[in-house]
């Protein structure tokens, strides 16, 4: 499978979004391990997940937990597998989100993911979205801080502007990776932070790259160049969206979510899925 950089480490250009597996609506165990391991089968290197993917505060680290025993119940090899995971939201299991960005909070958060993942250190930490009541660069700060304790081996940040990837990387003095922003057909107004990204080597990740959990249909529905793309190169509309994102910059790292193991098969494939520039223009286009 193609492969792309984050920072010191080469993973493949598709990763695995573990979200869907561990929210509402969620499967069950069994079928969320199959999906991991189809996506390890099928070459994926990058797992993505949260410390809040869970349904309540109680059940925080549930998505951490379940990517490490998926891991641990593998039957291949790990080694080359990065796990990504994030601090700085709260499921208080009313079905919202809530934002904390406090340092103290933050630096509290990556213990307990050190612990659910079962690991000495995490190879991507990234502070999940801005909390408006604590200023960036403090947020931010905890993460220099874990990186010079050894916590967290690279950090990265997600739903950032492109002042405040500047800013994050003047806080981690240039170790900023990664930037994980919601991108997808119908979302395209991040298109700013992947060009930022692209200029200064930073790998863009898009969130939700398939519309959101659920959504998948609607891309051959509401861009039907999607669909006639798809037709052309003998692939599907989904896997025309990932391919296309990967044309749009060498630092690029789309995470679909699957809890089927054959969506997760299916996403890999585009990996390997090239476009012409006159396919990626009409796409861009629509
Ligand atoms: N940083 C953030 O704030 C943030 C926010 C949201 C999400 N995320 C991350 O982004 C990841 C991806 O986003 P997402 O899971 O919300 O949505 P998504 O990847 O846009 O879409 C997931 C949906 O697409 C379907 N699907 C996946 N691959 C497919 C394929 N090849 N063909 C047809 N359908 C396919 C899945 O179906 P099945 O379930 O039936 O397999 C699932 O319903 C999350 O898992 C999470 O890791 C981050």
């Amino acid at each position: 499978m193609q492969e792309r950089q984050i920072g010191s480490r080469t993973v493949s250009a598709i990763g695995f979004g573990e979200m869907p597996l561990s929210i509402e609506g969620r499967p069950d165990r069994t079928q969320a391990i199959n999906a991991i391991h189809a996506s390890l089968d099928s070459g994926v290197t990058l797992i993505d997940t949260a410390d809040a993917y869970s349904l309540s505060t109680e059940e925080h680290g549930h998505g951490e937990r379940l990517v490490a025993k998926a891991l641990a119940t593998y039957g291949g090899s790990t080694d080359d597998v990065l796990v990504a995971t994030k601090g700085g939201h709260r499921r208080p299991g009313d079905g919202s989100w809530t934002v904390h960005g406090d340092p103290a909070y933050l630096k509290q958060a990556c213990e307990a993911s050190l612990v659910a993942l079962g690991v000495e250190a995490i190879g991507l930490y990234q502070y999940h979205r801005p909390d408006p009541s604590v200023p960036y660069a403090e947020s931010v700060g905890a993460l220099a801080d874990l990186l010079d304790a050894g916590k967290i081996l690279m950090a990265g940040i997600s739903n950032a502007t492109v002042a405040q990837i500047d800013e994050a990387q003047q806080v981690l003095s240039g170790r900023l990776v990664s930037v994980q922003n919601e991108f997808s057909p119908r979302f395209r107004s991040s298109e700013r932070e992947l060009t930022h990204c692209e200029d200064i080597g930073v790998a863009f990740i898009p969130w939700s790259p398939l519309g959101g959990i659920r959504q998948a249909d609607r891309i051959a529905v509401e861009f039907p160049a999607f669909a006639e793309v798809a037709a052309e190169a003998g692939a599907t509309p989904e896997q025309v969206t990932l391919a296309w994102m990967l044309a749009k910059g060498t630092r690029v790292i789309p995470i679909p979510g699957s809890c089927r193991p054959a969506t997760a098969i299916a996403s890999a494939a585009a990996a390997d899925l090239t476009l012409t520039p006159e396919q990626v223009a009409r796409l861009d286009a629509s």
